[in-house]
């Protein structure tokens, strides 16, 4: 069903006249987040749903595709946030992960960084509507706009797919550098397919973010890229089998 969903919207989106960044959203951009804007223009990013004119359609096809709220309180519960804990959302995209975990505990510190200025013109819309106040940033690629040892907790959902194996190393290495001592990573996204049916349900996905980002993690080797960054071995602690794949839990402490 995803996949008529999207084709339905990518239809549509060709018979439209293209507003580009113009949008709604746009005054929020450039009032809030015109320096980090600066230089971003040739980054090179898959957007949140494959293509950019699909971003604004995010949330709908997450509700459609994903068991939107078992996979999101299940991320909740493993990043467990306590009061005064200062966290870090990794690709925070509509912003949906930040606002549950604010709703959660009221005396988290959080933050997000993501790449893409569109997304976070729509996360910045998000935030305003539930009146959470929370830095956004944007992430040049490279180097996370962070000092070392800055988070208890950093965790991400449904971005790694996303990267090919170089650019998944780099952000580990950069979430490595940026987390506490002793701080968790807790990443949420495309596991090892459990069974030959999650297999066949994922080229769905395959199909739409590409084949060269998503089968390293179809192959279950998130854990060996995070390992390679610099973190001790780290565990699938949990999966759900959805319509369209298996979605595994990752949960691992930097040294002490
Ligand atoms: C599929 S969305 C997931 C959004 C959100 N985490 C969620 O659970 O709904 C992937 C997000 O990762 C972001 N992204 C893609 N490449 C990135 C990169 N290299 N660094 C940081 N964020 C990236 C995209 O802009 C997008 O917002």
């Amino acid at each position: 069903m995803s996949v008529w969903v999207v084709v339905a919207s990518i239809i549509w989106q060709l018979l439209l006249p293209k507003n580009g960044f113009d949008n709604k959203y746009h005054d929020f951009a450039i009032t809030q987040n015109l320096k980090q804007l600066k230089g971003m223009e040739n980054q090179k990013y898959i957007p949140a749903l494959g293509y950019d004119f699909l971003s604004d359609y995010y949330d709908f096809a997450i509700k459609l595709t994903m068991p939107e709220s078992k996979f999101r309180e299940k991320l909740a519960d493993w990043v467990d946030p306590q009061p005064g804990e200062h966290i870090l959302e990794f690709g925070f995209g509509t912003a949906a992960n930040l606002v549950l975990l604010k709703q959660k505990q009221g005396q988290v510190i959080l933050e997000g960084v993501d790449i893409d200025p569109k997304i976070l013109a729509i996360a910045e819309h998000k935030l305003a509507k539930y009146q959470i106040e929370l830095p956004l940033h944007l992430y040049d690629g490279k180097i996370l706009p962070f000092a070392d040892s800055s988070f208890d907790k950093v965790y991400s959902s449904l971005v790694f797919h996303q990267l090919d194996a170089p650019t998944k190393t780099t952000a580990l290495i950069e979430l490595h550098r940026v987390l506490k001592p002793n701080g968790k990573l807790i990443i949420a996204d495309w596991g090892k397919a459990k069974n030959r049916h999650m297999r066949t349900a994922f080229y769905l996905v395959q199909l739409l973010d590409g084949f060269k980002t998503t089968n390293d993690n179809v192959k279950g080797l998130m854990p060996d890229f995070i390992r390679k960054a610099g973190f001790p071995v780290a565990a699938e602690v949990d999966f759900i089998n959805t319509m369209i794949g298996t979605f595994s839990y990752y949960k691992v402490a930097k040294e002490a």
